[in-house]
């Protein structure tokens, strides 16, 4: 297994449509495993593919509680049920460090997807969880929770990580010169 690098946002490759996986063979699963590990270090509950620089439709989860762990893997996730409920959640993305904001989506999925072992699974999902897949399904298609916000509200937070990406790579070259 091996940490990944996080992509952080703005960034075309956190922009992509990612392409379906044809199988979970074992390349794959070596890359849910990289992922998951990549998020538990961060620390974050999710995770998908484009965010470490792979244009393919995995996305990885982890909602339990602390010091438990209960990892969900899956490439193509479908939602095949969305309840009409809809609930606002504050979200945070390991892409936009230290960025928060309520996104409103459906307050339970079903979702059919392929497992790390390529046997298709169907989950119900709620709450936390329910939130957390659609967020990590939202980065298959190129979408990062602030596309959900207004115009004005998106931009100062593209600012703010333009800042912290300089702020970032500024320290890094104090580091090599040092
Ligand atoms: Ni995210």
């Amino acid at each position: 297994m091996a940490r990944l690098e996080i992509i952080v946002a703005p960034d075309p490759r956190l922009k992509v449509k990612a392409k379906p996986v044809a199988k979970v063979d074992a390349r794959i699963a070596g890359l849910m495993a990289d992922m998951l590990e990549t998020m538990y270090a961060a620390p974050g509950i999710g995770l998908a593919a484009p965010q470490v620089g792979e244009a393919v439709r995995v996305i990885v989860v982890d909602v339990a509680k602390e010091g438990e762990r209960s990892p969900i893997r899956m490439a193509n996730p479908e939602v095949v049920w969305a309840s009409p409920e809809r609930v606002p959640y504050e979200e945070g993305c390991l892409s936009l460090p230290e960025q928060f904001a309520d996104v409103t989506r459906p307050k339970e999925v079903k979702v059919r997807y392929l497992d790390e072992h390529n046997k298709m699974q169907e989950l119900h999902a709620t709450e936390l969880l329910a939130v957390c897949i659609q967020h990590e399904m939202d980065h298959l298609e190129g979408v990062l929770f602030v596309d959900h916000l207004s115009t004005l509200r998106r931009g100062m937070i593209i600012k703010k990580l333009q800042k912290y990406k300089k702020a970032k790579a500024a320290e890094r070259d104090e580091q090599k010169s040092a």
